[in-house]
């Protein structure tokens, strides 16, 4: 078996490597505070289309492009909405993703053929580096498999996308560990696309409420947004409360996601505890890693016991609802 090179961030010349395969069109994973995204020359549309290859991500889901800072991200869309301006000088770098029109650089496999771009600027050293020494916007998925869980560390990613990449950088587990929040600023109000790693009840101190995409048929300006995403390969449920209240078949080999402790945590083969104090950012840094854990134990099926809807709540809640959508 054929196995990613991976690379330890930190070590001499690493990064420069990095760049200069990016450079040359090549694909590489690195890490960002939400999750690893696997990256490409942003204005290279052969490398852009390796990226949809090597995912198995259909065509018309447009991907992030990653700036190292404010000015770069203007050169690639629209930003002097004064809701992006607000957003911008207050959350980046950091994990929120501004939807704008786009400007001619960008390719349009980029962005699906719309004619909106999704920017942001990763607060981790490690992409900021990368992007800075690559001399280019890097269009960046999170690097999984299409639909499958999101990776949180590098040997996620050399596990699962091991032959399709030219390099894996490790910038050890990341620390937010769920994607960007993603806010559209192309109508006339802010628009909410997917909740995240930086809270909505945040965003909405500063701009007031916002708009909440709501998906139809007619209107696909979320194409990401797959009702089945973030997926086990093990079928997930999300109780409608405590896993206690569970009724288990005989033999029945389950595991749990929970938030809070079970009265009876021996009739589960595997528990997974979000976070043993209660808190959302410990918790969403453990989703997905609990996740693979669980899903690697050949279990019947998991259940996930339903987090409180405020913070980062709201986006584990929308990660926990979309992995439990059945195929
Ligand atoms: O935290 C993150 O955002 C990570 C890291 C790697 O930066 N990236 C990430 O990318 O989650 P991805 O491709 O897994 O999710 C990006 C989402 C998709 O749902 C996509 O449809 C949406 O962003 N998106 C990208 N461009 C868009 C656009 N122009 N309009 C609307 N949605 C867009
Ligand atoms: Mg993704």
């Amino acid at each position: 078996m054929v196995s990613a090179r991976i690379l330890e961030a930190s070590d001499n010349g690493a990064v420069a490597e990095a760049a200069e395969i990016i450079r040359r069109g090549g694909l590489v994973a690195f890490p960002t505070e939400t999750v690893y995204g696997l990256g490409a020359d942003a204005r290279n549309p052969l490398a852009v289309a390796r990226i949809f290859e090597a995912k198995q991500r259909p065509r018309i889901d447009p991907i992030i492009v990653h700036v190292a800072d404010s000015e770069e991200a203007n050169a690639y869309g629209e930003l002097s909405q004064e809701a992006a301006r607000i957003l911008m000088e207050r959350f980046w770098p950091g994990p929120l993703t501004l939807v704008v029109p786009k400007r001619d650089i960008v390719p349009p496999i980029v962005t699906a053929g719309l004619e909106t771009v999704a920017l942001r600027v990763p607060a981790h050293p490690v992409a900021r580096a990368l992007i800075r020494r690559s001399g280019t916007a890097i269009a960046a998925p999170s690097a999984n498999l299409f639909s499958y869980v999101s990776p949180t560390e590098a040997r996620h990613v050399a596990q699962e996308l091991f032959d399709k990449l030219d390099l894996v950088l490790d910038g050890g587990r990341s620390q937010v560990g769920i994607e960007s929040t993603i806010i559209a600023l192309t109508g006339s109000r802010p628009c909410l696309l997917r909740a995240g790693g930086t809270p909505i009840e945040e965003l909405e101190s500063l701009l007031g409420k916002l708009d909440r995409f709501t998906e139809s048929p007619d209107r696909p300006l979320a194409p990401g947004q797959l009702k089945r995403h973030y997926a086990t390969r093990t079928p997930l449920e999300l109780a409608a409360g405590s896993p206690d209240d569970l009724l288990l078949q005989p033999g029945e080999k389950v595991g749990a996601l929970i938030w809070n402790p079970l009265d009876h945590p021996e009739r589960f083969a595997a528990i997974e505890i979000l976070s043993q104090s209660g808190d959302f950012r410990e918790a969403a840094a453990n989703l997905f890693g609990a996740l693979r854990r669980l899903d690697r134990l050949g279990l019947d099926r998991i259940v996930a016991e339903p987090v409180p809807e405020v913070g980062l709540g709201t986006a584990i809640m929308d990660r926990l609802r979309r992995c439990s959508t059945p195929a």
